[in-house]
């Protein structure tokens, strides 16, 4: 096998997201642990994951669900301990598998230390490592929003002033300016590269700076309209005006240009050492810089930004994608992670969805990029609707919860299917490992931290899947392992090709070696197509009884999908 001695691991690795709270349960406390996810490393290689991506795992009080991180250098309590971490991190080295970090870089939980002594008083040396500015009570220094909820600024009575908060007011933005929280930061990276991690995902990079004039929004923009706009759509919020208002309502706090400065001083530590990787959470391609110096992988959210999945959707995106990045940057396609709704649910059209289950993860196989996938979605976990308030555990869903009522009156019934449909809880639900009581994720006795789906009593859990050749896992490990036997299409040339029908999404994945034909039908009727170039194998396929060899010109039942090889 040919390898360009150029690629790195990561241009080929397939990533695969853990959630750690809910993914297993080691010590039977409802919580998934350190414990839980050494003992499914060998569920991770046999699946045929190259890389994890995991959550937060630090200590936090856990108000935005461990995105609130009270200590940069140590392991939640209810995870683990460091010395389970390490264990965990060299048994994944064991495997050939690779471990990424998510390191949330613009803001810390109120219960950091730095924030209760920048917080204790106005001369505390930590003052200045957060964004303070005088105000008086109900008078905050702008008129911003928090993205999540109410005002950006929270006022301190202790020392009579405000902070900003980009997100929760638990969650204070650090103030990168100083050069203090910079070193802080990047030795806290340090940290765990010296551990051995290979990388991070780098948690909002958006949100590190805010313009310094502070200028203010419209007057009039408010929570309200926004949630009037989007609660039409729910999820995934594709809808270009909801998109429009958004970005208006928050263009003075995100995206400002000095962050490329940390991107690339922070990618000058990261190749202090051999072959890390960071990874950004965003969409927007400036995070790649010249191709070498900033980040080496930036999310294509666009991709998954739409209601539907069509040829045409998929096309035009890889065709803006592809040529706006610059030369050297490698794409990065997702289709879910623990804030959207789940491939099974935001894509599938109640009819179909098993089989566009399989099709979407052989698009994203197969499109050029690192692939990343989210915990459960090889069993079709779907998402979970939770409707009991006192069950909500994202403060997300509360505040939907909050503004339902508030923005339309509806009753209670209604406001909390609201909170839950809107909230990322439904999305993040224990991982279905059996048919047993709590679907296996933690004893029955136990009260998993989340509702588990019921579902898993229907087929929808890894041991029941496992023993079936047809399904949903079994398809997935077929599909990892084609990708991983086959260079092309982890590191060939993408091509588009154009067919007769356009509810076919059809292009070639080449490189030295061998050429392979991808042919999607993305719509739920049959489709024929005219295959553009002769054959000579079917590589792997969606519906196994459907499409033959034989045939040059195809018929395609709904969503399937075929990978050939050219002759
Ligand atoms: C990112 C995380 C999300 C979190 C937010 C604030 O978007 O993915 O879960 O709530 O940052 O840290």
């Amino acid at each position: 096998m040919i390898v360009k001695e150029s690629t790195k691991w990561w241009q080929k690795a397939v990533f695969y997201q853990i959630y750690p709270r809910s993914f297993a349960d080691g010590n039977g406390d409802g919580i998934g642990d350190l414990a839980g996810m050494i003992s499914k490393l060998n569920y991770l290689q046999e699946l045929g994951v190259d890389a994890i991506w995991l959550s937060p795992h630090f200590p936090s009080p856990f108000v935005d669900c461990g995105y609130d991180v009270s200590d940069y250098e140590d392991v939640g309590p209810e995870y683990g301990t460091l010395e389970q971490f390490k264990h965990f991190l060299n048994q994944i080295h064991q495997r050939g598998m690779r471990l990424v970090l998510d390191l949330v870089l613009n803001h810390t939980s109120d219960q950091h230390r730095w924030f209760i002594e920048s917080r204790s008083s106005r001369d505390n040396p930590k003052r200045d490592w957060y964004i303070w500015r005088d105000g008086d009570p109900g008078e905050p220094p702008t008129n911003w929003f928090s993205a999540f909820g109410g005002s950006a600024w929270e006022y301190d009575a202790h020392t009579s002033a405000y902070y900003y908060h980009y997100f929760f007011k638990e969650q204070p933005d650090l103030n990168w300016h100083n050069p203090a929280v910079k070193e802080a930061m990047f030795n806290a990276a340090r940290f765990w590269l010296d551990m051995g991690v290979d990388g991070f995902r780098l948690d909002a990079v958006g949100t590190i700076f805010e313009d310094e004039t502070y200028p203010a929004i419209p007057e009039g923009m408010s929570q309200e309209e926004l949630y009037r706009m989007a609660s039409q759509y729910v999820q995934p919020k594709g809808e270009k005006t909801v998109v429009s208002y958004h970005e208006e309502m928050f263009k003075h706090q995100v995206d400002r240009p000095e962050v490329h400065l940390i991107m690339q001083e922070l990618r000058k530590v990261i190749d202090e050492y051999d072959d890390r990787v960071l990874i950004g959470e965003t969409d927007d391609i400036a995070f790649y810089g010249d191709g070498t110096n900033e980040l080496h992988l930036i999310f294509n959210f666009p991709l998954m930004r739409t209601n539907h999945l069509t040829a045409q959707h998929v096309s035009q995106n890889q065709l803006e994608r592809l040529t706006a990045l610059p030369p050297m940057a490698w794409p990065c396609n997702t289709l879910g992670n623990h804030d959207s709704a789940r491939i099974y649910t935001a894509f599938g059209d109640g009819t179909h969805n098993n089989v566009q289950n399989k099709l979407y993860l052989m698009l994203l196989l197969t499109l050029k990029g690192t692939p990343f996938l989210y915990n459960g979605e090889e069993i079709g976990m779907s998402d979970y609707i939770i409707d009991d308030l006192s069950r909500f555990r994202d403060p997300l869903s509360v505040l939907y919860y909050q503004l339902e009522k508030r923005v339309n009156g509806s009753d209670e019934r209604t406001t909390v299917l609201k909170g839950a449909l809107m909230g990322r809880d439904r999305n993040r639900t224990p991982m279905q490992w059996s048919n047993a009581l709590n679907g296996g994720f933690c004893p029955p006795e136990t009260e998993p931290w989340l509702p588990v789906n019921s579902d898993y009593a229907a087929g929808v859990n890894v041991d029941d899947q496992v023993s079936n050749p047809d399904s949903m896992i079994n398809f997935y490990r077929r599909m990892l392992h084609v990708r991983r036997q086959n260079t092309a299409l982890q590191t060939g040339e993408y091509q588009e090709i154009s067919t007769d029908s356009a509810d076919i999404l059809c292009y070639s994945r080449s490189d030295a070696e061998q050429t392979l034909l991808v042919v999607l039908n993305m719509s739920p009727e049959i489709q024929r197509v005219r295959l553009p170039f002769k054959v000579k194998q079917i590589l792997i396929n969606t519906m196994k009884n459907w499409v033959h060899i034989e045939d040059p010109e195809p018929t395609l039942q709904p969503y399937q999908g075929v990978i050939y090889i050219a002759a």
